[in-house]
């Protein structure tokens, strides 16, 4: 019997020498054919047979193992990755804005929320935004139970024992209310990021791009140990769910968690109006160079709580606070060609490939050039921009030197070009009239800014970006199934719309044999996918109307239209029912605040195309679609009431009303119909009462609604 076939405990050690090279050498081999050529020489089962006898022989004999040892190579099976956590109160992210006039827009926009006057004060704190990752830590009875990333907001990564490496973390609270979720930021400081870079280089590793992305990195490491090692920090400046209030004012809550022990940062001020707000960002601003660590801006709050909570929340950020961002940074270089994208909807859209420059930290070589007017210097409503000295536009070209900016987490865009250092041969870019993809005119309608494909379902593009969108995160987020592997399944002919992918284990999961033979996949994660896939047959409604891409519905108007309609049979009779754009089904759907008539209208042609209709009768054939959710409301008064607002209110401003109303459940529309509950009539009503009188429909003046809700 040959060493080859004996088990590791019969092997002398020259023998074990000899079977750890030869075992290398497959282990190495079937590496390659498998990530780089795509065509695997052994199966799963005995790579995994190697492996093991390769860490057995190793065990026995550790001097002998090898610098090239297979168990120190990553494996075929793709990380487990972290469990999820649903988050008790969602986390949120901010409204941005980019100039004092903004900030002055936020204060008047809150003060008519609120109803108050201009000369009534208002306190606001202010403070610097953390360029890092939010990070919720979960506290009972003072010990620290559980750490999520923000993730979708809803659900989030468990990433606790790597939170319980961090120094600025800390494991027990004394005096904490039984229940306290923390919230800030994880950042790492300029120093501690060199040294980290500079331990990268010399140990052969990858260099990060910025401290964010080491922040990042480092946190969302599956093993602690790794984690522990990487020099993180944490800010505290928000809270989730806590079982007793921390303080009456948000600088109060802020105090009180710097006094359980949670660091704060240092420039967090009150102030009394948007001057003092303004100076204060004007004075972090000049200070970021020195601070050691990135910040991206300064975040306004309202220091009231009682403010904070009756200003509530828009779908993704809270009406009580905002960031006021700084500038972006620029960049010159040259634009070496303009690539033309087809997005989902057909827009053709001009994509500028830059020699790579760094911008801000961060490399980059694309950016958008918006549309055709914008390269040829003219804004949407046809006025020159980039103009010289006489008024004349200046035209952006291939092989130009042009500026370049990021602001935020956006795509880079490009903001300048420099005529003077441009090639005498450079030639007007002519913008295409003809789909790249698939060759069907591009029309532009009048008043339109982008010129689309008129090549609807026959147009590849469209149909990729169509499936990218409704697998993509605030739709049908299916893990394991990215933009790339759709790409990948919609070139091979195994996906071609969305009803495709629920039919995906029927066709081919058999032994999964044809997946798990292509490139990145192995037998785990090709039984993770068809898992990952059902999961997904239970899906909200607001989130299957986002997945259908429809152009003007996005996400937010996706969980307005669901809330309001409540179910998809609901829904989808409506839309049939709206064809017309008249008639009461379609005065229902113009009625949700929040759709106007150019979404409605898009929203009402999609649906009755014969093509997307069948289409869609087979995706939803596949799925099993959750009702909207509304608020828990069980003793509410006005749970599914359809509400309207009318005339001029006294006790609060009609948004804080409506906020109010939603959050009990009810619906608000804008218009009356037969399908309208209550009209809630104030002093100057008009058309809206006359018609709720002749429908019958109850109607209440202020005080007798805020007796209905308050009980
Ligand atoms: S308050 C409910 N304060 O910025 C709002 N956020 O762009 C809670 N951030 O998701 C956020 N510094 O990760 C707040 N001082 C600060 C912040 C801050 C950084 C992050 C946070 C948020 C993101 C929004």
């Amino acid at each position: 019997m040959s060493f080859e076939t004996r088990e590791p405990e019969a092997l002398t050690e020259s023998e074990a020498a000899d079977e750890l090279a030869r075992l290398a050498a497959l282990l190495a081999e079937a590496n390659l054919a498998y990530h780089a050529k795509d065509a695997p020489e052994i199966s799963d089962a005995e790579y995994d047979r190697l492996k093991r006898r390769n860490a057995a022989i190793e065990a026995r004999f550790p001097h002998l193992k090898r610098a090239d040892s297979p168990a120190d190579q990553v494996g075929a099976a793709p990380a487990e990755g972290f469990g999820k956590v649903r988050h008790s109160v969602r986390m949120l992210s901010l409204a941005n804005a980019f100039d004092d006039a903004d900030i002055a827009d936020f204060d008047k926009g809150i003060r008519r929320y609120l109803g108050l006057a201009d000369t009534d004060a208002l306190i606001y704190t202010s403070e610097p935004k953390i360029d890092g990752l939010s990070l919720s830590l979960r506290y009972e009875d003072g010990e620290l139970v559980q750490a999520a990333t923000r993730g979708d907001g809803a659900i989030g990564e468990n990433v606790t024992e790597n939170a319980r490496t961090i120094a600025d973390i800390p494991h027990r609270l004394e005096g904490a209310p039984a229940v306290l979720e923390v919230r800030g930021e994880v950042y790492m400081s300029h120093d501690d990021f060199g040294a980290l870079n500079e331990a990268q280089t010399a140990r052969g590793g990858k260099r990060f791009a910025n401290p964010r992305n080491a922040a990042a990195g480092s946190l969302r490491q599956l093993d602690p140990e790794i984690t522990r090692s990487r020099p993180l920090r944490f800010f505290a400046y928000a809270w989730g769910e806590l079982s007793a209030p921390l303080a009456e004012t948000q600088l109060g809550a802020i105090e009180r968690l710097a006094a359980l022990g949670f660091q704060t940062n240092p420039l967090t001020r009150r102030c009394a109006d948007v001057a003092e707000m303004v100076a204060h960002y004007r004075r972090i601003e000049e200070g970021r160079a020195t601070l050691g660590y990135d910040i991206d801006g300064v975040v306004y709050k309202v220091d009231s709580l009682a403010l904070q909570e009756r200003l509530g929340f828009r779908s993704t950020t809270p009406r009580w606070a905002i960031a006021h961002k700084f500038p972006a940074e620029l960049a010159w270089t040259r634009l070496v060609a303009i690539d033309i994208q087809v997005g989902r909807t057909g827009a053709l859209s001009p994509v500028a490939r830059l020699q790579p420059v760094t911008v801000g930290g961060v490399v980059v070589s694309n950016a958008t050039l918006h549309n055709e007017d914008y390269i040829a210097g003219f804004d949407s409503k046809g006025a020159p921009i980039r103009a010289d000295a006489d008024g004349t536009p200046k035209d952006i070209r291939v092989g130009d030197w042009v500026q370049v900016y990021r602001a935020g987490d956006v795509i880079p865009k490009v903001a300048d070009v420099d005529i003077s250092r441009r090639d005498a041969g450079a030639e007007m870019f002519q913008f295409p009239v003809h789909c790249p993809e698939c060759g069907s005119d591009a029309i532009r309608e009048p008043g339109d800014s982008v010129r689309r494909c008129s090549g609807g379902l026959i147009c590849p593009a469209q149909a990729v970006e169509k499936l990218k969108h409704f697998v993509s995160r605030a739709a049908f987020d299916i893990d394991g199934l990215g933009a790339k592997q759709v790409e990948q399944f919609h070139a091979d002919g195994w996906i071609r719309e969305p009803a495709d992918i629920f039919t995906l284990r029927e066709r081919y999961g058999t032994g999964m044999q044809q997946l798990k033979n292509r490139e990145g996949w192995g037998e785990k994660s090709a039984s993770n996918l068809f898992d990952a896939i059902d999961a997904r047959r239970e899906i909200a409604l607001s989130r299957l109307i986002f997945g259908l891409g429809v152009r003007h519905v996005g996400e937010q108007a996706s969980a307005l239209i669901a809330r309001h309609y409540g179910s998809w049979t609901a829904f989808d009779a409506a839309m049939l029912a709206a064809e017309p754009c008249d008639g009461p089904a379609w005065e229902d759907l113009i009625g949700i605040d929040g759709v106007g008539p150019v979404m409605a209208k898009s929203l009402v042609s999609a649906m009755n195309q014969p093509a997307e209709r069948e289409s869609l009768a087979r995706l939803v054939a596949q799925l099993d679609v959750q009702d909207a959710e509304r608020p828990q409301v069980a003793d509410s008064p006005v749970a599914d009431k359809t509400i309207v607002f009318t005339g001029s209110l006294e006790k609060m401003t009609r948004a804080e009303a409506k906020a109010r109303a939603e959050a009990l459940g009810a619906k608000v529309s804008g218009s009356v119909s037969a399908k309208t509950d209550i009209v809630v009539a104030g002093p100057g009503a008009g058309s809206k009462e006359k018609k709720a009188r002749e429908l019958g429909v109850t109607i209440l003046d202020e005080d007798e609604w805020l007796d209905l809700i308050e009980g």
